[in-house]
């Protein structure tokens, strides 16, 4: 049956990128065998099983559809790199914790063992597709592992980051704006380039497929997401603004996105950017221009960084002050821990500094997400014996009851169907609510009785 398959492909990572788009590859080539290994057995054995080691809307009936057909999840790595034609490379790339650059630099050490494992497994010819996201020259090192000793097996290392967000992970990759491989300017080069062409084009309009040299391709991953949270910066330093001079940031950014040359997406101001990547990247950008010495460079990009920071600051102190200065001992219902909706990803959520603040000051929070309370569980262990108390509700009622005040971080639209009267006459009085996302009705909820504080605008305020 397997020697039907027109080719083999591989990913090493069974993680957010890697699982969902061998998902789609599997769905819309089902001429290529796919399959998906990871030394992480549980992992493995989620994706074999009907319950999914990640949420995505969609990504479940896609799995389905084609599992034990053309899609594979296995942990046999070794067996699985021998036989396949295409290698795709979906391991994390973490800050360094650790040595010189921690804080900073990317840690490279899952790509480096990934290529070492390639190397060692390899008795046929292989294109090598960097899918992780990487600091600018990475392909030059990845190719001189691959090639180094008594190999004579040839290896085309090509560049193809993946531009998709959690939780329109499966929408982003049927339908990119665009596909992006960066390849050598030579003829295997070229040759490998167009295996991945042909392989994207059987649903990617060709158009959209842009090709670059290597470095360009690696280096557009990382600018694409500064720019991306650079956008969530701008917008969140001018809700600081706001908030003082009671102009409506979300007035001023429909404003500015009608410029068609600005435009209207990533404008929302809110708690800060969280998620697995942007700081990362960012700060790997950071690293780099700082390796360069482009200090001044390097200085601009670090400013992305520290408004998300102070826009965490900027809404415990809000909090603090709504609340006469203290939090000790009262109930604060937490609304969604998740860094965004429609996922149960709480890596970097904002959710967790705010908490931890809120925590120091002996607060007694309830968490409630739809998806991420079980992350939320693990993210905050230990952290009571800052001196608050910690609980978790699956229902928002039971979170509210008793609380002095409601903070919605995450904007799942589960919150704007709940009846916030019942709420508001559970709750301690006065009772606030604090839109971390500006993604309920804030006259409404003030026409019941609750003090609103949205963000980036003049609170609601009942005397
Ligand atoms: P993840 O942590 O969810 O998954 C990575 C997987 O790789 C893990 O399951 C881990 O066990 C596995 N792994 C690590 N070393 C391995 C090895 N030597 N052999 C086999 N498996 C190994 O990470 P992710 O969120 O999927 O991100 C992967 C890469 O994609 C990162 O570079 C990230 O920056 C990039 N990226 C992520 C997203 C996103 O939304 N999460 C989007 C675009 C790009
Ligand atoms: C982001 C990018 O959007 C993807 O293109 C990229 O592939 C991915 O990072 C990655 O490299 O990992 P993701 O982090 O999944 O995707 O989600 P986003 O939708 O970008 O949201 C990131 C954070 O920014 C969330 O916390 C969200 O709440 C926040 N955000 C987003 C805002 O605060 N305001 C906005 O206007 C948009």
């Amino acid at each position: 049956m397997a020697e039907t398959f027109y080719r083999k492909i591989l990913c090493i990572g069974a993680g957010y990128v890697g699982g969902p788009t061998m998902a789609v590859i599997a769905n819309q080539c089902p001429e290529y065998k796919v399959t998906v290994v990871d030394v992480n057995q549980a992992r493995i054995d989620a994706w074999n099983s009907s319950s999914l080691p990640i949420y995505e809307p969609g990504l479940k009936e896609r799995v389905e559809r084609v599992r034990g057909r053309n899609l594979f999840f296995s942990t046999a790595v070794d067996e699985h790199i021998a036989e396949a034609d295409i290698i795709f490379v979906a391991v994390n790339t973490p800050t360094k914790t650790f040595g010189e650059g921690a804080g900073k630099a990317a840690d490279l050490q899952f790509l480096e063992k990934t290529a070492r494992r390639i190397k060692e497994n390899s008795t046929t010819d292989k294109i090598v597709v960097e899918k992780s996201t990487l600091p600018v020259r990475s392909a030059e090192a990845l190719t001189t592992i691959l090639h180094s000793g008594r190999n004579s097996v040839r290896f085309e290392v090509l560049s193809n980051p993946e531009f998709m967000a959690e939780g329109t992970a499966i929408q982003d990759m049927e339908h990119p704006d665009r596909v992006l491989i960066g390849s050598m300017d030579t003829p295997t080069g070229l040759a490998a380039r167009d295996e991945l062409i042909r392989l994207y084009s059987k649903w990617v309009p060709r158009e959209r497929i842009i090709t670059t040299n290597l470095w360009s391709s690696e280096l557009s991953k990382l600018v694409a997401n500064a720019f991306l949270a650079q956008r969530i910066s701008s917008i969140n330093s001018i809700a600081a603004l706001c908030e003082t001079t009671e102009a409506d940031v979300q007035e001023v950014a429909r404003a500015v996105g009608k410029d068609s040359r600005i435009g209207p997406k990533f404008l929302n101001a809110g708690v800060g950017f969280g998620g697995s990547c942007f700081r990362k990247d960012i700060l790997n950008l950071v690293y780099l221009c700082e390796h360069f010495q482009l200090n001044e460079v390097a200085r601009f990009w670090e400013q992305v960084i520290a408004i998300n920071d102070y826009q965490v600051d900027r809404f415990i102190r809000r909090v603090l002050r709504s609340q006469f200065t203290t939090l000790v001992g009262k109930k604060v219902a937490v609304f969604g821990f998740a860094f965004k909706p429609d996922t149960g990803d709480t890596r970097d959520a904002p959710a967790i500094p705010i908490c931890r603040r809120l925590l120091a000051e002996k607060a007694h929070l309830t968490i409630t997400d739809p998806h991420a309370i079980d992350s939320a569980r693990r993210d905050l262990e230990g952290l009571e014996g800052l001196g608050g108390q910690l609980s978790f509700a699956a229902d928002p009622y039971e979170a509210a009851r008793g609380a002095h005040a409601i903070l919605l971080i995450t904007e799942w639209k589960q919150f704007l169907d709940l009846d916030y009267e019942k709420i508001f006459d559970s709750m301690e009085q006065p009772a606030s609510l604090f839109d971390g996302r500006n993604h309920l009705d804030h006259q409404a909820l003030f026409d019941i009785g609750f003090n609103v504080h949205p963000l980036g605008k003049p609170s609601l305020v009942h005397i």
